[in-house]
């Protein structure tokens, strides 16, 4: 692993995952982010590599054929760790085209043109033999396995059964990831993670919001009875995990990963009014999502037991490192809280 391409590193997992590589890996030659930046896509994730030599952004598509593919011949990338997505469940409520050409189309594109750089006869559709060291990596999510009762975990064998466009777009593209393993006998993995916490994430997911929101004194926001189970995971434990399928991981594999904490949202936002000194009187209950999951859980046996690989934070020291970070970075959360954020917020929710 010397040269490495990224998507969407930007993002709040993407540029998370850069600033650990960069730190872990002193051997990498060169890292090229490209990203899109979209209203999730923020720059300032980045100012501490930003100087890094090894480090390149390049703003564009994972779309743009003809991008992917001059940047596949100018930086000889052997890595590709792929994040840009549109990852954020209620817009692909309200505008599901998007999700499907970027998560999709936008998966396609990457695969194309690795294969076409990697194989070592790549007009031969019969060839099945890569340059050695070579990896495509397909960052997915547990929301694709769809929703838990009360009992039981999602296997690597669980059938994929999404349930909203976001993890729809998701599924869709771990298939294609799939049929260019079994296809052309792309070098791939794809990890599917549960929900990750921690710094630089937008504030319209969950702990970021109801941080700025209680900080404010606004009220909290919370979808139906805040029943919806998760099984939480810090955001470096996701990074570390992802490095190790990278290094370790047996090609044409499926990872999931999680941490073995399972949290209901209602639970999280009483945490987060007891850290801050709130009171439970600021949350107010609004209307449930369609097709809102109830319950994640993820069997993490196979990455641990085959790949070595546990989760360093406990969430409680997850949590307040977390909650630290967002009051010590109060300037990040107000630009980002502007323009078009806004707007989906009271389209969302409305004045609560
Ligand atoms: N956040 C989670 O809890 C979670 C959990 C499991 C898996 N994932 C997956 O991890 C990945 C990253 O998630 P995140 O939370 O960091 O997302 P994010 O929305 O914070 O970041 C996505 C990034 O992709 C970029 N992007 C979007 N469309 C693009 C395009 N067409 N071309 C290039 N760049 C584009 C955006 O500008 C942004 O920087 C996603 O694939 C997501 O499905 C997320």
């Amino acid at each position: 692993m010397k040269r490495i391409l990224v998507t969407g590193g930007a993002g709040f997992i993407g540029s998370n995952f850069i600033q650990y590589l960069l730190a872990e890996r002193q051997d990498i030659e060169r890292l090229v982010n490209l990203d899109l930046l979209t209203y999730a896509g923020n720059l300032e994730n980045l100012l501490p590599v930003q100087d890094d030599r090894r480090y390149t952004f390049v703003h564009g598509d994972i779309r743009d054929r003809k991008l992917v593919s001059e940047l596949f011949e100018t930086c000889d990338f052997d890595t590709v760790v792929h994040f840009a997505a549109e990852s954020h469940v209620d817009r692909s409520i309200t505008e599901p085209e998007v999700f499907l050409t970027t998560n999709v189309l936008g998966t396609q594109s990457l695969l194309d043109a690795a294969r076409r750089r990697w194989n070592l006869e790549p007009d031969n559709k019969y060839c099945r033999e890569y340059r050695p060291g070579v990896v495509y990596l397909q960052v997915s999510t547990d929301e694709v396995y769809g929703a838990l009762g009360k009992t039981g975990m999602f296997t690597e064998q669980t059938p994929i059964s999404p349930n909203s466009p976001y993890s729809a777009s998701k599924a869709g593209a771990d298939m294609v990831v799939r049929a260019y393993h079994q296809t052309y006998g792309l070098p791939v993995n794809i990890t599917r993670c549960s929900n990750n916490y921690g710094p630089y994430q937008f504030p319209e997911k969950l702990i970021p919001l109801m941080l700025h929101n209680a900080q404010a004194d606004k009220s909290l926001p919370v979808y139906g009875d805040g029943m919806q189970i998760r099984d939480w995971l810090h955001v470096k434990d996701h990074c570390s995990a992802i490095l190790t399928v990278l290094e370790k991981g047996v090609r044409g594999e499926v990872y999931n990963i999680g941490g073995n904490n399972e949290r209901a949202n209602i639970e999280i936002v009483r945490l987060i009014l007891s850290e801050l000194g709130k009171p439970e009187s600021l949350i107010t209950h609004v209307q449930d999502r369609p097709g809102h999951d109830r319950r994640y859980a993820i069997d993490n046996t196979k990455i641990t037991t085959t790949l070595g690989w546990a989760p360093a934070y406990t969430f409680e020291r997850g949590m307040r490192e977390t909650i630290e970070w967002y009051l010590q970075n109060p300037g990040w959360v107000e630009r980002v809280v502007s323009g078009d954020y806004l707007d989906y917020y009271s389209r969302m929710y409305g004045e609560v």
